[in-house]
């Protein structure tokens, strides 16, 4: 996914950053090393962080949705990205971010959409289709959890960040492809990226919501080739879209 952190750091004084459910801590790690100027920590609920730590990186297990054990207004930047289906409460997160910030100090979230549309042909993904079945499956399980998958689509972050009190709100919606069929060459590696993340494990990330649908082992099965067929299918030009929204924490807050 890309990374665009940097470009919103440009200070060479010393920096606190935050990454709030950094999983392995590649965005934290790369961060840093670009950054030596800054002390990066990130979060999770899951130890896979990589163990070849940058030196100016620090991971703590910690829970986004409980009580942060961070300082109020102790840090100039935080990171989230990828999110979705994970929390109940975008305004509590974001409020949260807030109240640790320091003044003028930004929050940047990134989240993407579980629907996988067609380039060119989106009113022709049939409802029969694994591709749209897939979607579907995240927006049910998204929906029993109330821990939606559809931020994207409702808009949650912009929403949620106002209410938190951010202020100078902007986002930016990528397509990102899946797969090798954008003609533009940095597309290409997105999409080949993409898709090798996704084929790398297509029946876990169905399992991973099937609990909360009630379906089988044999369900996810038969779904997840269905979908691999799908996105070999060459008249098919997958993607999916990915939104970042960044926001202010004002000069004269507290
Ligand atoms: C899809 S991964 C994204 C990881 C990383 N941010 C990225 O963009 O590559 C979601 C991560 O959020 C973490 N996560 C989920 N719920 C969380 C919570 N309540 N508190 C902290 N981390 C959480 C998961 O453990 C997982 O590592």
């Amino acid at each position: 996914m890309p990374n665009t952190g940097p470009r919103m750091m440009k200070s060479k004084v010393k920096l606190y950053i935050y990454d709030i459910g950094t999983g392995t801590g590649d965005w934290a790690s790369d961060f840093a090393e670009q950054h030596p100027e800054a002390k990066v920590i990130g979060t999770d609920v899951s130890p896979i962080q990589t163990e070849l730590m940058v030196a100016n990186t620090e991971f703590l297990f910690e829970d986004c949705l409980e009580f942060w054990s961070f300082s109020p207004v102790s840090v100039e930047y935080i990171h989230m990205s990828w999110l979705f289906g994970s929390i109940d409460d975008w305004c509590a997160l974001y409020k949260q971010a807030f109240a640790c910030l320091k003044p003028g100090g930004y929050l940047e979230s990134h989240e993407a959409s579980p629907l996988i549309r067609l380039k060119g042909c989106d009113s022709e993904v049939s409802s029969a289709s694994a591709i749209h079945q897939w979607g579907n499956l995240f927006v049910e399980a998204g929906r029993r959890s109330q821990r939606s998958f559809t931020v994207v689509e409702d808009g949650l972050q912009a929403k949620a960040m106002k209410e938190a009190g951010f202020v100078d709100i902007q986002d930016e919606t990528l397509e990102n492809p899946i797969g090798t069929w954008p003609q533009e060459s940095e597309k290409r590696l997105i999409g080949q990226y993409s898709k090798l993340a996704m084929e790398e494990d297509l029946q876990g990330t169905i399992n991973y919501v099937a609990h909360s649908v009630g379906w089988s082992w044999e369900e996810t099965l038969v779904l997840s080739s269905q979908v691999r067929n799908e996105l070999q299918c060459p008249e098919n030009k997958p993607y999916f879209l990915q939104r970042i929204v960044w926001g202010r924490k004002p000069s004269d807050s507290v």
